[in-house]
Parts: structure tokens; C-alpha cells; sequence
């Protein structure tokens, strides 16, 4: 009896020590971010020098690794050759085993090794390599790695960066970078805010206006919207061509990012109105809005035309972009104009529609089976929900405070809470002491602690958790007007939203902030801006 005890007492420490030993060993250091599954360390290092060979297994391998080799040439000093052969320093392959986007990277005293999945998932494995890269020792014969075994693959299958190019115009050269910004933090979708009230941005080929007109604004507010009397006199605007749009798309596929175009209906389309008046309710003149805001004017869903032009819209944007889903918007769409509406009114009696709400949904629905004729998904701000929607469509949450409600119904969601993935809040608590600029929305605080806090599943079933298809880091630009300002909202946010997305299994601030400082060194050499606020240690300090 007493021998069985001790016995037992003896096995039990041997699975502590095992499991200690297990936890440490998944928990080896790691300058990677977002932190991957499992890290072990390996004894060993190999020297990766200018000298060094890629061996790819596979065609589909070759563009990921020219696009590492580019990467690494300013730490090593020349760009590697890529060879169509079994062995290299560092040799990639593809294994059906393993999942779309999982990955080994494995560092020994013989070299380096990534197999993926997909080619998407050594591309990934590149990425965290390039990231070891960028942190190694540098000795006379190259850049030192340290030995590693390094199992990985994402939380989620959507991780999303969204810029929005209505309130301010970035160049083709400027989005491209932004799609290279998100894709070292293994992000794979690009949602591309293409319309706004202040600027329509994509050629459509049958509706010049929306280009011609609604592209351009005369000018726009100075200083806070809400109170300004003041206009900076200067138009504003720019367009991309179908070409461009063409060309950013295929930018973004060989960087494994999705593009996600978003055309905002029917609120936010008032560029759309100052360049075809008919399509809203009261047949007047418009401009394209100077300020920020909502517009009571939107489009008019009575009339059989307004159908006609979306329908001509989109045939043209599906035409352009192959993403599984089109974004639909639905966001922020005031009723008084439906209200007072002959049409709007006409279509709510003789559809038996409810109300408004309902009137929105008809429209949503409509377009939602349109767009299924292409083959395609809706996605749609959480509005989308009044009014009823269909059980196809995907919500994209951002108001926090609908997140229980929006999961309950059962829909495909993408998280975008506000509090947590809005990058136009103020990063610091200190916004007016520092060079935080203005903020559209109500003076929040989002820290980098804060974006980091954003845990998918919370409050969740585990029988719901399947219903989080991804998170997402959103920049809207009213008061970002350049792309330095950009970065600087950008980042380091992003890589906080960019490890909610990824990382499995539970989270560690102060292991993210150690390998924060190497991530703002890789900043660094790629030549990004960043805001200091966390690494100064005012962020959180009041
Ligand atoms: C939104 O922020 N209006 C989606
Ligand atoms: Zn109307």
C-alpha cells in the first residue's frame, strides 16, 4: 500500500517535471511576432551567408522564396539564388499533411528547413524566418541562427487590415506597401474601403461620373469636424484605374493576401450622389462632403434605377477582384429620407415591409442575391442585423457593444470591435500632450495592451467559437492624411491585432512586449514609422 503510494508519488513528479519541461520547451525564446505555436529550442546554430542557396521542392515555390531573398539581401548583403533543387542552406517544401496556412521551420547546425502546407504556409515560415534574420547575430561569415524547431499555424482563418482610402487618397505605391505591412505580420486580407461620402476611388467603367465627379472634393474641414468653421480651400482627391486595381490585386495574391473590395451602400455614398443626383430620394444637386460624419442623404431603394446602377457597380468590381466576398458596407444608414420618400415609401407598402429597418434588409437582400449569381458572399457591418438578414451573409462586427447579440444569431462574424481594432483612436493616454493629431470618434484610448487584449472568443461557448471566421485592424482615415501618419497609426497596433488573430493558446503580454523590441528593430531596417508611445513608456501612464 505504502509502496503504491510512494510509486504513485514518484510517476506524479515525473509528469510535473515532464510537463515543466514541455512548457519551457514550447516557451524557448522567440523573437517572432505573432508568436508561434510552438518554439523548441535545438542545440546548434547555422550561419545563413551571402553565399546561401534556396533549394525549392516545387514551381509554386519559387516567388515566395525570390520574395524572401529580397527581404534578407540588406541583412546579408546580396540576394540569394533560388535553385529547383532537393537541398540548400535553406530548403522549403510542401507536405498535404499539414493545414493551408501551417508550417515547420526547423533550424539545425545543417540548415534551415520550411515546409508548408501550401506555398502560402512557407511563405508564412518565411516571414518568421525573416524576422530571425533580422535579429541574428552578425558575424564575418553572415547571420547566425540559433538552432529551433518551430511548429506553427493561425488562431483564425480571416485576419484582416482595412484601409480606407475615401476620406483621404493613398497612391498605388502607398497601398502596396500597406499590403507588405500586413503580410509580415501574416495577415491574408486586404479590406480595400473603396467609397466613401468624401471620395469615390474605383473606376467604373459604365458610370464615368463616379470618377470624373465624385472623386475629387473641393476641399476639406480644418480641425475638430464637429465645431470647424474652417476649410482648407485645396481639392482632395484621386481615383484607381481598372488597371492599377488589377495590379494591387495581383500585388497583394503573391503575397497570399486577399483582396476584399468594399463598395458602402447604402449610407456613405454621397459621392455617388454629387455624380448621379437621380439616385438619391429628392432629386436635388449634391456635393462631395468636405466633412466627416454621417449623411442623411443616401441612396433612394424605391427606385427600380438605383438597382440597376449597383448591379452595374458591382458587375464590374466582381470583374476586377476574384475575392470569395464583396463587402457591402450597411454601416450607418440615417432612415429620414426613406421617411419622406414617395419611392421609399411605394417599395416598403407594396413589398409589405415592416419599417425602414426592413426596407434596408429588402436592399441588402437584393443585393445579396445578386452578388450570389456571381458567386460570391456578402459581408456587412453589424447594422446589417436590423431588418433581418440571411444566414449567408457575414457580419463584420465593430460596434463592441452588439458582440453577444451579432454571435447569437449564428452568422459567420469577423471581429472588428472599435475598442480594440479602430487605429484612429489615440495609442497613448497622453493624446494632447503628444503628436496624436485629431480623432474623429469620441476620445478613446486604444494602447497597444489594449489591442492586444482582444480575445476572439470571449464570453463564448466553445460550441460557438466556430463562428469567429477572424479579427480585423481597421484604419480610417479622416485625420490621417499621409502615409508617414498612417504608419504611425499602423503600428505597432497592427502586430497586437496581427497575434490575436494568430496566435493559439493563452496569451502573455510581457512575453509580447519583450519581442516587441525586436519587432520595432525590424521596423527599423524595413524603414517603417512607428508610434514610440509604448517603447517610451508613456502609452499607458495617464
Ligand atoms: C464603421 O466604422 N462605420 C463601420
Ligand atoms: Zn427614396
Amino acid at each position: 500500500m505504502q509502496e503504491a503510494k510512494i510509486m504513485r508519488r514518484v510517476f506524479l513528479s515525473i509528469v510535473a517535471l515532464v510537463a515543466v519541461f514541455a512548457v519551457s520547451a514550447q516557451r524557448a525564446h522567440t523573437v517572432i511576432v505573432p508568436r508561434p505555436m510552438e518554439v523548441t529550442a535545438v542545440k546548434g546554430a547555422y550561419t545563413l551567408g551571402a553565399k546561401s542557396v534556396i533549394a525549392v521542392a516545387d514551381d509554386s515555390l519559387v516567388r515566395p522564396a525570390e520574395l524572401f531573398a529580397s527581404y534578407v539581401a540588406r541583412d546579408l548583403g546580396a540576394v540569394l539564388d533560388v535553385e529547383q533543387q532537393k537541398k540548400g542552406a535553406i530548403t522549403l517544401s510542401l507536405d498535404s499533411a499539414l493545414g493551408k496556412e501551417e508550417y515547420t521551420l526547423d533550424i539545425t547546425s545543417k540548415g534551415v528547413t520550411v515546409v508548408g502546407g501550401t506555398p502560402q504556409a512557407v511563405f508564412y515560415g518565411l516571414q518568421s524566418l525573416r524576422q530571425m534574420v533580422a535579429a541574428g547575430e552578425v558575424t564575418k561569415k553572415g547571420v547566425k541562427l540559433e538552432g529551433v524547431a518551430i511548429k506553427d499555424k493561425p488562431l483564425v482563418g480571416h485576419r484582416g487590415a482595412m484601409l480606407d482610402v475615401g476620406r483621404h487618397f493613398f497612391t498605388v505605391a502607398e497601398v502596396k506597401r500597406f499590403i507588405d505591412i500586413a503580410a509580415m505580420h501574416k495577415m491574408n486580407i486586404f479590406h480595400w474601403h473603396l467609397t466613401e461620402d468624401q471620395g469615390w476611388r474605383i473606376e467604373i467603367k459604365k458610370y464615368p461620373n463616379l470618377t470624373k465627379i465624385g472623386s475629387m472634393r473641393k476641399q476639406t474641414v480644418v480641425g475638430r469636424n464637429s465645431i470647424s468653421k474652417t476649410f482648407d480651400g485645396t481639392p482632395h482627391g484621386g481615383y484607381y484605374t481598372q488597371k492599377e486595381i488589377r495590379e494591387i490585386v495581383a500585388y497583394a495574391a503573391e503575397r497570399y493576401i486577399e483582396v476584399v473590395p468594399e463598395i458602402d451602400m447604402p449610407g456613405h455614398m454621397v459621392a455617388a450622389l454629387a455624380s448621379y443626383p437621380e439616385l438619391g430620394c429628392r432629386n436635388e444637386k449634391f456635393e462631395v462632403r468636405t466633412r466627416w460624419g454621417i449623411s442623411k442623404d443616401v441612396l433612394c431603394v424605391g427606385k427600380e434605377s438605383t438597382f440597376d446602377f449597383i448591379e452595374g457597380v458591382l458587375e464590374e468590381v466582381v470583374s476586377l477582384f476574384p475575392s470569395k466576398y464583396i463587402h457591402i458596407g450597411g454601416d450607418e444608414c440615417p432612415r429620414v429620407r426613406w421617411k419622406e420618400c414617395p419611392h421609399c415609401q411605394q417599395r416598403i407598402q407594396q413589398e409589405g415591409l415592416k419599417d425602414e429597418n426592413e426596407l434596408q434588409s429588402y436592399f441588402m437582400h437584393r443585393v445579396e442575391k445578386f452578388l450570389a449569381k456571381h458567386n460570391r458572399r456578402i459581408v456587412g457591418w453589424d447594422e446589417i442585423i436590423y431588418g433581418g438578414i440571411n444566414k449567408s451573409a457575414t457580419i463584420m462586427l465593430w460596434n463592441d457593444k452588439n458582440r453577444s447579440k451579432v454571435v447569437s444569431l449564428g452568422n459567420d462574424v469577423i471581429l472588428t470591435p472599435k475598442y480594440f481594432c479602430y487605429m484612429d483612436y489615440y495609442q497613448t493616454k497622453r493624446p494632447f500632450c503628444n503628436k496624436e493629431g485629431l480623432l474623429f470618434r469620441d476620445n478613446r484610448i486604444l494602447t497597444l495592451r489594449k489591442a492586444y487584449s482582444l480575445n476572439p472568443y470571449e464570453g463564448l461557448q466553445p460550441s460557438e467559437y466556430g463562428r469567429i471566421k477572424g479579427v480585423q485592424a481597421n484604419l480610417w482615415t479622416e485625420y490621417v492624411a499621409d502615409f508617414n501618419r498612417l504608419q504611425i497609426k499602423l503600428l505597432p497596433r497592427l502586430a497586437a491585432t496581427a497575434e490575436a488573430g494568430w496566435t493559439i493558446g493563452k496569451k502573455d503580454f510581457d512575453d509580447f512586449a519583450h519581442r516587441m523590441e525586436h519587432l520595432r528593430r525590424f521596423y527599423d531596417k524595413e524603414g517603417l514609422l512607428y508610434a514610440t508611445y509604448f517603447f517610451d513608456g508613456v502609452d499607458e501612464v495617464e
